[in-house]
């Protein structure tokens, strides 16, 4: 039987395989990071990094529910001058693309950050416009296209690396957003960061997490974000799609292909299935092509949409 090629080219990435980690899953350690790769990952994304140091919230931050994690974190991070050292530590054993995902309060600080993620080693930036539960950035910046091209914008003036913009499931049409994001010079759309989303103990009549608030994902938000894909696709931007969330297997990812994504991007799952979930999805990935008699992983991009 003929071979079936699993590589992508994702906006100049060379990617063996369409597989991603997801933002936040596994912080940003240069072993962390290699684990996952000897688990079959493609490329790395770290968690998001701001311009200055910020210590998140009080326990408890994620909790599971019947149907997903709930989290709201609230973006700790080390700052970027501090993460430098992270990101040069990893560049050096890494043998995938590494991208930083960045934040900031301001489209100058997405900027600033970006551009020091750069010159440390980032193969690629993703921008986090879409975190549902710290105020004044993530998706209250990718919530309104006008504030989100300027950070685009900004960033891509400051940098010479692929800029990926990751948006939120959060607003009425996020094909808009994705098209307005892309006119201004996004290079890949990851679709989709988590819902918002709340849990309440009826035993002590409080919220769980001390933000009340955060984000679900797992399985229980793929169907959004499958149709989110659709959704951007259907818009035909002319920049590839990277599908994310509640992605456990090959199926899964077979889906997301089916609905326009170029990659995809696991997060959650790696908490139930370890870091050989990337390997696994691959394989059969691989399998399903082969079955199907498709030569390339990039023949089933957007298929749903032709039948
Ligand atoms: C504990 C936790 C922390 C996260 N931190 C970040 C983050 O720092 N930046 C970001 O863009 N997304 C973050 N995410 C969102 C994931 O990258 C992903 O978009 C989402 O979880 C959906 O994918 P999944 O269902 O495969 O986990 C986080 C998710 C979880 C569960």
């Amino acid at each position: 039987m003929e071979n079936v090629d699993l590589k992508v080219n994702l906006s100049g990435l060379y990617l063996k395989n369409p597989t991603m980690l997801a933002s936040g899953i596994l912080g940003y350690s240069a072993q962390t990071l290699e684990s996952i790769v000897e688990g079959g990952a493609a490329a790395v994304v770290t968690k998001s990094v701001g311009l200055k140091a910020r210590k998140g919230y009080a326990n408890p931050t994620v909790v599971q529910t019947s149907c997903g994690l709930i989290n709201a974190v609230g973006l700790p991070n080390p700052g970027i001058e501090e993460f430098t050292r992270d990101i040069r530590e990893a560049k050096a054993v890494l043998k995938v693309p590494l991208i930083v995902s960045v934040y900031g309060f301001s489209a100058e600080e997405y900027a600033i950050v970006a551009e020091k993620a750069v010159e440390a080693g980032a193969d690629a930036v993703e921008l986090n416009v879409s975190c549902p539960h710290v105020k004044e950035t993530g998706a209250e910046i990718g919530q309104k296209p006008e504030v989100l091209a300027e950070v685009v914008r900004k960033v891509k003036s400051a940098v010479e690396k692929p800029v990926f913009v990751k948006l939120s499931p959060n607003v009425t049409d996020i094909g808009e957003i994705a098209e307005e994001a892309v006119k201004a010079g996004a290079d890949a759309i990851t679709a989709i960061n988590t819902v918002k989303a709340m849990t309440i103990d009826i035993e002590t009549t409080k919220p769980v997490l001390s933000n009340r608030k955060g984000g679900l994902s797992g399985p229980a938000i793929k169907p959004i974000a499958v149709r989110c894909v659709y959704e951007i696709y259907e818009r035909m931007v002319k920049a590839p799609i990277i599908g994310c969330g509640g992605i456990t297997s090959w199926q899964d990812a077979v889906e997301f292909m089916l609905a326009g994504a170029t990659t995809i991007q696991i997060g959650t799952a790696i908490a139930t299935k370890g870091p050989n979930v990337f390997k696994a999805v691959t394989r059969g990935l691989k399998a399903y092509l082969k079955r199907k008699g498709f030569r390339s992983v990039t023949e089933i991009v957007g298929l749903a949409h032709k039948s």
